[in-house]
C-alpha cells in the first residue's frame, strides 16, 4: 500500500501516449490499481486518476464519482484497463480540474453520454454506459492515456481557463 506522487505540468510524461496494460503481470497490475485507488481517495474531491498522472505511461484509469461532494448517477468504483470509447452522443459544457494542473480549471465541451469498453481488474471484458458527470470524468481520464489534458480541449485559453482561488 502506498500513496503515489502526482505528476504535474509541465512534466512530459503527461503528454505521452500510454501503452496497453493488459499484458502486465497480474501482480504488478493489481498493485498499481490498488495504489492509484488509494491515491485518488487521498485527495479531496478527486474523482478519477489515470496512470500517467502517477508517472506510469500505462492505459489504466480509476474513477469513483461517489467521491464528489454532489450526488451524481454513477457506477461506484470503476477500474478500467485499456479503455476505449465506442460511442458518444450529445454535448455538455462543464468546468474541469485536474490534480496534474493544480492551479487552473477550465470550461470543456464533452459528450453527454458515452459507451466505453475495457477490461476490468480481473481481466474480464466490461462495457460501461455512462452519462452526465460520470461520462465527463471518463472522457477526461481516457484523454490522459493519449497525452491530452483539459487545457488542450478548451476553446480559448483566454476566456475558458480560470485560476483557482
Ligand atoms: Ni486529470
Amino acid at each position: 500500500m502506498s500513496l503515489l506522487k502526482i505528476v504535474t505540468i509541465p512534466d512530459p510524461i503527461l503528454k505521452l501516449p500510454s501503452q496497453p496494460a493488459h499484458e502486465l503481470s497480474r501482480e504488478v497490475l493489481l498493485q498499481l490499481i490498488h495504489d492509484m485507488t488509494e491515491t485518488m481517495r487521498h485527495h479531496p474531491h478527486c474523482v478519477g486518476l489515470a496512470a500517467p498522472q502517477v508517472g506510469r505511461n500505462l492505459r489504466v484509469v480509476v474513477i469513483d464519482v461517489t467521491l464528489h461532494p454532489k450526488p451524481h448517477p454513477n457506477h461506484g468504483l470503476l477500474v478500467l484497463i485499456d479503455p476505449v470509447i465506442t460511442s458518444a452522443a450529445g454535448k455538455r459544457l462543464g468546468r474541469e480540474g485536474c490534480l496534474s494542473i493544480p492551479d487552473l480549471t477550465g470550461n470543456v465541451v464533452r459528450a453527454e453520454r458515452i459507451s466505453v469498453r475495457a477490461l476490468g481488474p480481473d481481466g474480464a471484458a466490461v462495457k460501461i454506459d455512462a452519462g452526465g458527470f460520470e461520462a465527463v470524468v471518463l472522457q477526461h481520464e481516457i484523454d490522459h492515456l493519449d497525452g491530452i489534458l483539459f487545457l488542450d480541449r478548451v476553446s480559448s485559453l483566454k476566456t475558458d481557463v480560470f485560476r483557482r482561488a
